[in-house]
């Protein structure tokens, strides 16, 4: 970047276990971009992370909950316009525009290089850089990588060392001259000198920026989630894809799960949903009554990085240590695990406070609390919020916590080799038309299916809240390169395995999200998904019955266990029916896409997509 030569004021005093002269250089080279106060090498130590909690309890970011409630946990409020991510302030900057492709924002690199320099200059005046190295993946692993975010957001730090592999230690494994990828993040609020701090520092000007061929990240004017932790979707998924689609791997928005049978049997499956559509609950799930005697463990709940293994099977990786979940919604009753997870150890973002110093957010208990300070720091009482539809927590309201608290940990969940993946899973949130699950008649089928699929837009992402949009793969805000491509690359990959004589992962497309005429979810959902699961399994054996209609396979009635679950047929009919006209229309927005994406799409999808039409008409 061009940027004045001189040195930022803060001397730069690289710790003796920093030996990555690189490194070291490129520290102060942004430090002299962004003039920060000080500059702080984290060590990712435990004495680190509660000197730099206790710091922001201090500064007002977070407040500590009552330790006989939470032990050891925090509560962040943020600021009222930065509480998801911000799709639109997203940019691909690939060197050509056609290399982003139509889905992604794209800026000329250079263009964008120059609007940020004007934008980082000085932005971290008044404030310490935190220089924060992390490890996606067990560290040292062949399939993880290192990432370093320099960053002047202690809740950032914070965050960092419950999500990634954060600390000293990843210094040895860069050693010397080790690859790292260099992000740059901040809130865009530099302090004039004696300015008084606020508690969520942020800009309303925001800029998530990744330059795929130099592998960058630089992120400006938010703090919250995946706009500011940057290992997990800019690097672990928008610049890891791109990484992927260059080295035969793939980099996707997936939850992992095992799933042992009575026999003790052991699965893998891996399964893409949009955001806030039901990834860290699957990945969690509790076998309901009727299912004895199988299990479910949790290797990961938001990204899997996939390789192909010698064997010809696929190999999954969680690169991320810690969930950053959906809050709301959240009970001992649909996520009993991840309730287990949050007793201790966790920061909570934008969730209402109880009396007693503890938590509480909308779906935690059946009842709410008499009063509480909600998300924005006002009081709130059930009688406020029937009258004004106020939300004590944000919808968006998320938890960070370890994945070892986990009960429901997979003993393989930080095992370098990974897993090997029987089944991959697409669903979308739709209150329509899609049915409960259908099993893809081939690879190229199912890459259809995942393609073509669509979702209610949730509060994850900034914007307006359920409309149905495509999501390709899941992947629509996340791929780091032209989607057209990443389609062919997961053909490719099926084709190069199957050439190898590998078998396949079957693939399936659920929908856990039909509603009835007064708009509730019909299907139970949660860990009746059990029902759902257990049929894939069967199916993966060769033993599970089904019925094949346009779009594949589905199971009839009589096909799932109906054990401990009074489900009539007249609900699965519910759940399961397909509509010739809303399937007309659905395939009218599979072409709008297709249109869309006309550029580099495969043949053997628009050939896939003939093949329905004419399916589906005759
Ligand atoms: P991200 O962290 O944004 O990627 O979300 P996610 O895909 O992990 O979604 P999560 O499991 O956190 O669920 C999001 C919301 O959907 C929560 O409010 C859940 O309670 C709800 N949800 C999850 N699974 C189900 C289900 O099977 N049925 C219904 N009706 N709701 C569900
Ligand atoms: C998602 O939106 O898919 C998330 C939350 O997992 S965030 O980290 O903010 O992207
Ligand atoms: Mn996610």
């Amino acid at each position: 970047m061009n940027h004045p030569t001189m040195q930022g004021t803060a001397p730069v005093n690289a710790p003796a276990w920093v030996k990555h002269p690189k490194l070291v250089a490129w520290v102060a080279e942004i430090a002299a971009l962004t003039k920060p106060d000080h500059i702080y090498w984290c060590d990712g130590s435990q004495e680190e992370y509660e000197r730099l909690c206790e710091q922001m309890v201090a500064a007002g970011t977070m407040k500590r909950l009552n330790p006989a409630k939470r032990k050891n946990s925090f509560l962040a409020l943020s600021d009222p316009s930065d509480v998801a991510r911000v799709e639109d302030r997203t940019f691909i900057c690939s060197e050509k525009q056609e290399d982003a492709g139509p889905t992604n924002n794209w800026t000329a690199p250079a263009e964008m290089r120059q609007t940020l320099n004007g934008l980082f200059e000085g932005c971290m005046r008044g404030r310490t850089l935190y220089v924060v190295p992390f490890s996606m993946g067990p560290l040292g692993s062949p399939i993880a990588h290192i990432g370093v975010e320099l960053s002047d957001s202690p809740y950032v730090a914070v965050n960092m060392r419950l999500m990634t592999r954060m600390g000293r230690a990843v210094y040895d494994v860069l050693g010397t001259n080790g690859e790292f990828v260099p992000c740059v993040h901040t809130v865009g609020k530099p302090l004039a000198a004696g300015e008084q701090d606020v508690a969520w520092p942020c800009n309303p000007t925001k800029y998530i920026v990744h330059f795929p061929e130099t592998r960058e990240i630089w992120s400006f004017g938010s703090g919250y989630g995946g706009n500011a932790l940057l290992g997990k979707k800019c690097f672990a998924l928008r610049i890891a894809s791109t990484m992927g689609r260059d080295e035969g791997w793939l980099a996707e928005h997936m939850l992992i799960l095992g799933v042992t049978s009575p026999e003790g049997k052991k699965y893998h499956v891996a399964a893409a949903f949009p955001s806030a559509c039901g990834k860290t609950n699957f990945a969690m799930l509790i076998p309901p009554k009727g299912f004895e005697g199988w299990r479910v463990t949790t290797i990961g709940d938001d990204i899997a990085w996939i390789k192909p293994g010698q064997d010809g099977r696929l190999y999954a990786i969680n690169p991320e240590a810690g969930y950053f979940g959906v809050a709301p919604g959240t009970s001992e009753k649909t996520n009993f695990n991840a309730m287990a997870t949050l007793k201790e150890n966790v920061i909570f973002t934008n969730v209402a406070l109880t009396d007693d110093g503890d938590v509480w957010w909308e779906g935690m208990t059946k009842e709410a609390p008499a009063h509480l300070v909600d998300w924005q720091g006002k009081d709130w009482t059930p009688e406020i919020a029937r009258a004004t539809g106020a939300k004590a927590a944000h919808p968006n309201a998320r938890f960070t916590a370890p994945a070892s608290q986990c009960p429901s940990i997979d003993q393989n969940w930080d095992n370098p080799a990974g897993v090997p993946i029987d089944a991959f899973i697409f669903g979308g949130r739709r209150s329509t038309t899609v049915p409960l699950v259908t099993e893809a008649r081939n690879w190229t089928e199912g890459v259809y299916m995942a393609a073509t699929m669509g979702s209610e837009t949730t509060a994850a992402a900034a914007g307006q809240q359920g409309v149905v949009r495509r999501d390709p793969f899941a992947m629509l805000p996340f791929c780091g390169y032209n989607m057209s491509d990443y389609f062919g690359h997961w053909l490719q990959l099926g084709q190069k395995l199957e050439a190898a004589g590998a078998k396949l992962p079957k693939i399936y497309c659920v929908n856990w999200f039909r509603k009835d005429a007064d708009g509730n979810f019909v299907w139970p959902g949660f860990g009746e998904n059990m029902r759902v699961l257990s049929w894939m399994i069967d199916r993966v054996e060769g033993k599970g019955q089904g019925a094949e209609h346009v779009f594949g396979t589905t199971p009839r009635y009589e096909d799932l266990n109906w054990n401990g679950l009074d489900f009539t047929p007249a609900q699965f009919t519910q759940v399961t029916s397909i509509d010739r006209d809303a399937w007309q229309q659905e395939l009218a927005l599979h072409d709008e896409l297709f249109s869309k994406l006309r550029q580099h799409l495969p043949q053997a999808l628009v050939e896939t997509r003939a093949a329905l039409g004419k399916r589906l008409e005759g």
